[in-house]
């Protein structure tokens, strides 16, 4: 990446994850009401120090398709607060058992696991609530239920629930590059590609062929992204022997890297005839891809 992109990428995301911070901070329950200890553990979770890539995607997705800031800014939250709940619930002993999550204690080693179990709940359909609320902004109705919808869609059992599953009972002893895909697509892309279709479903001027074409976006720049958190978790899976279902461990650091740049350059032809008011889109594709 040239520094001039580089510090184009920097100040529109410094810029975009104020704005979703602070709605955040905003819309979550307050720490100190009751249930004081589930709120605190929501904000925990949601308030740390992520990158906020669902969130800038809504926003370049809307960007692309000139929707105002301000009715992007709950969308963007509502997803953040989503992808939250997954990870709380990943990092679970039933599931990665993980002690860390953005630098700092899980949410069920900084709480317990009864409280983060809970919170994950209580993230998961505080997303859905903040969508469904017409006191956000001036979406109508009709649009708001389309964008229930992809969310509940893109995290049920036809998507990140269901690769999830599939992760879990993963034996990479017989695994193939078809089923590896495929959950890399349910578990990560499909949450990714929800944002992106939210964002520009906020917009009147969607067309049915222009959401297709998003949606394919959104599926391979999902599986880049998931493709390159491979990438940066080999040094952790020495560490630990651990056999998980990742590309690396099926095709090797260099397979994995050449699935990667023809799985991203599949994704900036899906935005083949945008123009330029997708150039905020692509810059995100490429951090997702080569961050
Ligand atoms: C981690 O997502 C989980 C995956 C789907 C790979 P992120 O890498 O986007 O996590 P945060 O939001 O920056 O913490
Ligand atoms: C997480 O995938 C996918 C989710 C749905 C949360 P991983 O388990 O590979 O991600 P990290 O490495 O824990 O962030
Ligand atoms: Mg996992
Ligand atoms: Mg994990």
């Amino acid at each position: 990446m040239t520094t001039q992109a580089a510090a184009n990428l920097q100040s529109y995301s410094t810029r975009l994850i104020t704005r979703v911070n602070r709605t955040l901070e905003k819309l979550l329950p307050p720490a100190h009401t009751m249930p004081d200890r589930l709120h605190s553990a929501m904000r925990y979770s949601v308030l740390g120090d992520g990158k906020r890539l669902r969130p800038l995607f809504v926003y370049a997705a809307g960007e692309a398709f000139s929707v105002p800031l301000s009715e992007l800014d709950h969308l963007a939250a509502a997803v953040e607060c989503m992808h939250a709940y997954s990870l709380i619930h990943d990092d679970l002993p039933a599931m990665d058992d993980d002690d860390e999550r953005r630098g700092r204690p899980s949410c069920h080693k900084f709480f317990d696991e009864a409280t983060a179990i809970l919170a994950g709940d209580a993230l998961q359909t505080f997303a859905i609530e903040v969508l469904s609320s017409p006191v956000h902004g001036t979406l109508s109705a009709d649009k708001r239920l389309a964008m229930i919808k992809l969310l509940a869609n893109a995290v049920g059992s036809q998507g990140m629930a269901g690769g999830q599953q599939l992760d879990i009972l993963m034996d990479m002893s017989r695994a193939s590059l078809t089923t590896l895909e495929k959950i890399h697509i349910l578990k990560t892309a499909k949450l990714i590609q929800a944002a992106i279709l939210i964002g520009a479903t906020a917009s009147d001027a969607l067309s049915p062929a222009e959401a297709d074409k998003l949606a394919l976006f959104g599926e391979k720049i999902g599986l880049c992204f998931q493709l390159r958190d491979d990438i940066d978790d080999i040094h952790e899976d020495s560490k630990t022997g651990a056999e998980t279902p990742s590309f690396v461990n099926l095709v090797g650091l260099k397979g994995c890297e050449n699935k990667l740049e023809t799985t991203y350059q599949d994704a900036l032809a899906a935005l083949n005839g945008f123009g330029d008011r997708v150039a905020s889109l692509k810059m995100l594709a490429h951090f997702a891809a080569y961050r």
